[in-house]
């Protein structure tokens, strides 16, 4: 008996499929397995539409808590936001987390399978603009591709979560500050990575390795290097330095960095790349001559055979804004002027909607879904009419969009049925001035620019003097006021016009990536902490759960043994900048899953707002000293640290608040690096003891006041 089941068995595990079994052949045919989400966007067309019509808009006030995983980036104090579109495919759920990290749970439980944990250095936390965030993870063929913060591609073994390889894809860790954020990307043979790093000053590309062996097998550049230090890579850059004057900066790294998510289309067999912003912001400093500065904010197709570049699209030639390509891209057949077109569309930070021809890159047609006062309009081919009241060389401007974009990383879905786009948007305009001089200097920020939105954001920027700022609005009656809105905004495609906007909340950042099911509905979280249900044709609000953590992240749903689940990765930006969303909670990532018919969703426990202590009683300010600090710690420390009273706001350790032990220690921490594997890297190469020692005087000044007025 023994002998004759053995192979029979084995047979059997040979056919079974394993974890993780997604190839090109299953994705290409996704529609036929609705119950599956086997790519950030559901499909290879990326447009986050699931038919599952099990939940819909009669039933969804049922929808409820089904379970939960907690997925503690285990670092230090602070808890990092989540950013990431979780795959499920098979009955496991897998998603990424900050650092790289990399969960796997039991898509009907909860249940953890595996955890990856890439032990990234604590420091590359200040090397990240945003907070160390990670926006996907691609599963194929038995495993799981992830990217690490600080620069290193993996492949793990979907069912054990163990390392199959690692390549290390940076061109320089050690003078410049990339890190990696966005998603890897499956085309065909090679599995493709980008980075970040713009604000600080880096080269953009991507690399494409082996899926197998890791190999690298070509690497793109997305904008060019010195010429003097050798000739262009290949015959894009080639083409892209002739859109560079003699005079650029090349020292300053220019930027065109690979951030976002990329698409993959295996029937035209291109990859699609979004470029993100210059380095620095401003023009004039980066290259006088004005040159178009390719491939800077561009839609990219590159065959990823050999890396060659099929076609490009540029949308803000000259890039001076912060505004990026890099927001998801939805491929769409739809009918134009009476011809169907395979198209690529995008809702990019600059505001106006792009569908492009995805085959030639053919422009077909932009118009803006939020108010934007940059450009005038789009010209018919394709290029945009700049309005000279936005460039700001001689004198501040108002500007609209802000450097957020009137839509970000959260990804837009798109709905075939009701041939709707949803987008999560935002209504907000900035102050925008230069500086005198640029010179690119390592270890920090390098935008060349200084740009102000929100009261409380110049408040906590600015808190001398704040005349810049309102007399560049005053200068520019008629404009909408700067403060933010956001809104979850339907928009045709087709017509290029808005079919209704729901406001989600005045809150810097307020609204998620979206969903969008055959069950006539739209999901989305918010920074606090709701997840929205709308009927998909009207906007109504048809449903809300309170799950007490900030969503950022896109919403998917799935079904296993008949039974629909949504699921989002909860968990809010721990970077201060995001600020204005209250935390009323205590903040750490959990994917959360609901069910119809479920229960009320567990709330985290309430976060406790330490008392201020007494500073050191025989430490003597000096006022000078102070007021230096002051513009250190706002150059410095402000990013991540919140500003004096803004403790409701606060993810990392108030330094309004220091007990006079920590206070013993600060210098080792600031520049001994005695906390860096927890994310407080040591500032020692921008900063000395003086400097220091001033941001001390001012933190004892501000405390005093603190406790002051709390008396
Ligand atoms: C990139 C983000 C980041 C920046 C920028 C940053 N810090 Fe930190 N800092 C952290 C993190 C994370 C922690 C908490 C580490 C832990 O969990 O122990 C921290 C903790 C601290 C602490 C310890 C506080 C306590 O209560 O124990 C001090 C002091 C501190 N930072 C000072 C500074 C100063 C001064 C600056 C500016 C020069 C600065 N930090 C800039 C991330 C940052």
């Amino acid at each position: 008996m023994m002998r004759r089941t053995l192979p029979l068995l084995l047979v059997a595990l040979a056919c079974a499929p394993g974890d993780g079994a997604i190839d090109l052949d299953r994705l290409r045919q996704a529609d036929d397995e609705p119950d599956q989400w086997m790519a950030l966007g559901r499909t290879y067309r990326g447009d986050r539409f699931s038919p599952l019509d099990q939940i819909t808009t009669d039933n969804v006030t049922s929808l409820g808590f089904a379970w939960e995983y907690e997925a503690r980036s285990r670092r230090g104090r602070v808890e990092h936001g989540q950013e990431a579109t979780p795959i499920m495919v098979d009955g496991v759920l897998y998603a990424s987390g900050p650092w790289g990290s990399a969960f796997a749970v039991d898509a009907a439980t909860g249940q953890e399978r595996w955890r990856y944990d890439p032990e990234v250095d604590g420091s590359y936390n200040r090397r990240a603009c945003c907070d160390v965030v990670s926006r996907g993870l691609q599963v194929w063929n038995g495993r799981v591709y992830v990217a690490t913060l600080d620069g290193f591609l993996v492949a793990l073994d979907a069912s054990t979560g163990e390392e199959l390889w690692r390549v290390d894809t940076f061109v320089d860790r050690e003078t410049r500050f990339y890190t990696i954020t966005g998603p890897p990307q499956v085309a065909k043979d090679v599995v493709v990575i980008g980075n970040s790093g713009a604000e600080f000053g880096v080269r953009g590309y991507i690399t494409a390795y082996d899926l197998m062996t890791g190999e690298e097998r070509w690497r793109f550049f997305t904008v060019p290097g010195d010429p003097a230090k050798g000739p262009p890579e290949d015959a894009a850059m080639e083409l892209a330095l002739q859109t560079w004057g003699p005079d650029t900066d090349w020292e300053a790294g220019l930027g065109g960095t690979v951030w976002g998510e990329m698409n993959y289309d295996p029937e035209l067999n291109l990859l699609y790349v979004g470029t993100g912003n210059s380095t620095p912001y401003s023009g004039w400093h980066r290259d006088p001559s004005g040159g178009d500065n390719l491939f800077l904010v561009s839609i990219l197709a590159i065959d990823p055979d050999d890396g060659s570049l099929a076609w490009h699209y540029q949308q803000v030639p000259w890039e001076i804004w912060d505004y990026t390509a890099t927001a998801n891209m939805i491929l769409a057949d739809l009918e134009i002027a009476g011809t169907m077109r395979q198209v690529i569309m995008q809702a990019p930070k600059n505001g106006f909607y792009y569908v492009l021809d995805r085959a030639t890159g053919e422009f077909l047609s932009a118009e803006p879904f939020a108010f934007v006062n940059w450009a005038t309009g789009i010209d018919p081919n394709g290029r945009p009419n700049i309005n000279p009241e936005a460039v700001y060389q001689d004198e501040p401007k108002v500007v609209f969009p802000t450097f957020a974009g009137a839509h970000n990383w959260h990804p837009m879905a798109f709905n075939p049925v009701t041939r709707l786009t949803y987008i999560p948007a935002r209504e907000s305009g900035m102050v925008i001035d230069d500086v005198d001089e640029y010179d690119w200097s390592p270890g920090g920020y390098n935008v060349g620019t200084l740009a102000l939105w929100e009261e409380w954001f110049v408040e906590r920027m600015l808190p001398e003097d704040q005349t810049l700022y309102r007399e560049t609005l005053a200068a520019h009656p008629g404009l909408p006021a700067t403060s933010t809105q956001e809104f979850l905004v339907a928009y045709d495609p087709v017509e290029q016009e808005e079919q209704w906007r729901v406001s989600v909340g005045a809150a810097y950042s307020a609204g998620g990536g979206v969903l969008t099911t055959g069950g006539n509905l739209v999901f989305q979280g918010t920074q606090a902490g709701t997840l929205v249900a709308y009927h998909a044709e009207s906007g109504e609000i048809v449903h809300r759960i309170e799950t007490g953590t900030g969503i950022m992240a896109a919403p998917i749903t799935y079904a296993i043994d008949g039974e629909q689940y949504v699921a989002v990765f909860a968990g809010a930006n721990s970077w201060a900048n995001e600020g204005a969303a209250r935390r009323d909670y205590e903040n750490y990532g959990r994917i959360l899953a609901f069910k119809l018919g479920g229960g009320a969703t567990p709330l985290p426990p309430r976060r406790i707002i330490q008392e201020t202590p007494e500073p050191p009683a025989d430490y003597v300010v000096v006022p000078a000293e102070a007021t230096r600090g002051e513009e250190l710690y706002i150059e410095w420390c402000l990013g991540c640290h919140i500003a004096k009273g803004e403790a409701t706001l606060a993810a990392y350790p108030d330094l309004h608040r220091l007990s006079t032990e920590t206070y013993g220690n600060f210098s080792s921490i600031v520049l001994g690096g005695v906390l860096s594997a927890a994310g407080m890297a040591d500032f020692a190469d921008v900063l000395d003891a003086d400097d220091v020692a001033a941001i001390q005087a001012y933190l004892i000044r501000e405390q005093r006041e603190l406790l002051a007025e709390e008396r």
